[in-house]
């Protein structure tokens, strides 16, 4: 294919707008696949089935004619929820133009919004695309003037889709065609590729997917890269069509797969790849995302920790966001660290560790990360530099040798319906946010924007904006610096001990109130147990909350006193099946899952 005939494109939007339906559709009609063949192609991986979101960024090289001439279109399909921006990012780096999917009846939104921004700073071609005009409260004239408002965009340039229905999916290809340009490369140059994304393949090992910038790429070829400095032999290269279908030779311009005898964790994301004899020009890469949320990850007992290290090497290779580093506990022994982009973006990691990898691991409640700034005393040898950067409550400094803290703050982006905007406005305000706009942007919409704190937002925030308008509003946010903040370390106390585990920072305003809710929480998650136990909240010496729990005194077998053995033998076995998933902390059995969910509602 000569490259006047590539188009590299994305499809971008709001989260549920319909994304993978159309990229369904699009395969569809180019005969990559044959059609009705019910499920979401592109969404493969198990998590995303059930929880019906796109994780991974998939690629699928589809052949379109045009009047007359064959055309290749690479359509890199991207996630949608906020956490994954940063594959947003990295998806649109071999791009030129983006279809950007907006919902009949939803409307523009935060995302929609965020992604505009992003495909314009990248100075691609959008075209924007109205979907689910089929449905019956679907308002595309109200959409086209928030896309004028709000994206300025024209209106003779918005194609109206079903893309369910499959009307207007020629139109899409047809735009991609003839507004897209072309790539930009040279393939009379050495060749040279940018890895945009790399994943673990259990017959290939690890797989690049790379763009082409530069010259061309044949199966036998001994490759290097930037930044690794070793070499590599080309065993396999393929197009995802979306299936893998091999090729020789892969041309600049071209999207595809490569496989060599790269290890996993050679395999980096950004990377620029060349011939082995060939010095190149790096491409330009990609800043590292920067993980905002912080938990512990234990394996259930000390025996597991081996497997489950390679579980969370092989899905961290898959997802360059995610940053481990070793940590051990006094209650949950050798452990990890991690760093996730949000609390989704956590949550499905810890999911595919057990779906995919069978681990059962043990996860604390999330943290962001805090500074503090040091007293200027002689006394203080432990901390070297004058500020203090810690994300585990473990490692929360003696306040009284701290001077000031300081926490993460983003500005959020909210889209809703006039209707909300007062309850939605109050709980920004008890999330302690500061207005900085509100502003309609046609129809009965209003976008506001607050500045608050990462940490109150990491928790509950967005299923809290989801179930006070209904699902109508939507939420994305940026980074947005570090102010002062007056923070504490919240204790837990199980019978008078400290468990650091189960600790976490609040701020000063909040500790009375999650204290509360902390030990309502663990009163009822920790099953009965043979004594009584205190669950105590705390900060510093000041208890600020107390439940008890009641010992348990029935025997499970007593009922069965000189009866059915086996039956007998079933309950015991049960009970021990019941403990297994237990983690004793001291003479306390609290349930795995006990850490990660006491701060949930
Ligand atoms: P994420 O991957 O989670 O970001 O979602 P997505 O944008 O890929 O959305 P998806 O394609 O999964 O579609 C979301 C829902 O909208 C599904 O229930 C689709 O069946 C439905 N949908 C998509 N396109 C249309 C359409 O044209 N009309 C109607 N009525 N429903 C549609």
């Amino acid at each position: 294919v000569p490259v006047e005939a590539i188009r590299n494109f994305s499809i971008v939007a709001h989260v549920d707008h319909g994304k993978s339906t159309l990229a369904d559709r699009l395969l569809e009609l180019t005969g990559a696949i044959k059609a009705n063949s019910g499920k979401q192609v592109l969404d493969n991986l198990q998590v995303e089935r059930e929880r019906g979101i796109t994780v991974k960024a998939q690629t699928a090289s589809l052949f379109h004619s045009y009047r007359g001439k064959r055309y290749l279109l690479n359509l890199i399909d991207t996630p949608g929820h906020v956490d994954f921006s940063a594959e947003v990012h990295r998806s649109l780096a071999p791009c030129q133009g983006v279809v950007l999917l907006v919902d009949a009846n939803d409307g523009v939104q935060a995302q929609t919004v965020a992604n505009y921004y992003l495909a314009r700073e990248k100075n691609l071609v959008i075209i924007p695309v109205i979907n689910k005009v089929d449905l019956k409260n679907a308002n595309p004239e109200k959409v086209k003037e928030q896309l004028q408002i709000l994206l300025d965009t024209d209106e003779v340039d918005v194609i109206k889709i079903s893309a369910k229905l499959g009307t207007g999916v020629d139109q899409v290809l047809d735009a991609v065609v003839e507004r897209i340009p072309p790539p930009t490369v040279a393939r009379d140059q050495p060749f040279r590729a940018l890895i945009f994304d790399s994943w673990y393949d259990k017959h290939k090992g690890a797989i690049s997917l790379i763009y082409v910038k530069d010259g061309s790429l044949s199966v036998g070829k001994q490759i290097s890269s930037a930044h690794m400095k070793k070499s590599y032999e080309v065993r396999n290269i393929f197009l995802l069509r979306p299936h893998a279908e091999n090729v020789k030779t892969i041309f600049a311009g071209q999207v595809g797969a490569v496989s060599c005898n790269m290890k996993s964790k050679e395999a980096h994301i950004g990377d620029t790849l060349h011939l082995r004899n060939q010095s190149v020009e790096p491409l330009e890469g990609f800043k590292p995302p920067k993980p905002m949320v912080f938990s512990g990850v234990y394996p259930m007992d000390q025996s597991q920790f081996v497997s489950l290290q390679a579980a969370i090497d092989k899905l961290a290779l898959n997802d360059s966001a995610v940053n481990a580093t070793l940590e051990s506990s006094a209650a949950l022994g050798r452990g990890w660290r991690i760093g996730f982009l949000g609390l989704l973006h956590m949550e499905v990691f810890i999911q595919r560790l057990e779906q995919e990898y069978g681990a059962q691991p043990i996860v604390t409640a999330p943290a962001v990360t805090y500074k503090a700034k040091i007293l200027g005393s002689k006394n203080i040898t432990k901390y070297q530099g004058d500020t203090v950067i810690f994300n585990n409550p473990v490692h929360f400094p003696d306040p009284q040798i701290v001077s000031e803290f300081y926490e993460p703050m983003i500005i959020a982006t909210i889209i809703t319906p006039d209707t909300y905007v007062r309850e939605i406005m109050s709980l920004c305000r008890e999330k302690r946010g500061v207005e900085k706009l509100t502003k309609t942007i046609g129809g009965d919409r209003l976008m506001l924007q607050y500045v608050m704190p990462l940490n109150e937002v990491i928790l509950d925030f967005h299923d809290c904006l989801k179930s006070m308008s209904s699902g109508y509003a939507s939420f994305d946010y940026e980074d947005y610096d570090y102010e002062p903040a007056d923070i504490v370390k919240l204790n837990v106390l199980l019978n008078g001990k400290l468990v650091e585990e189960l600790c976490t920072i609040v701020h000063r305003s909040k500790a009375s109130e999650t204290g509360k809710k902390l030990c309502v929480k663990l009163h009822e998650t920790i099953p009965r147990q043979l004594f009584e136990i205190a669950i105590q909240a705390a900060v510093g010496a000041k208890v600020l909350a107390r439940e008890t729990l009641k010992p348990y005194k029935k025997d499970v077998t007593a009922k069965l006193y000189g009866g059915d053995v086996t039956r007998r033998k079933k309950l015991l076995a049960q009970q021990a099946e019941g403990k297994k998933k237990m983690k004793m902390i001291g003479k306390i059995s609290l349930p795995r899952d006990t850490f990660i969910n006491i701060l949930k509602r």
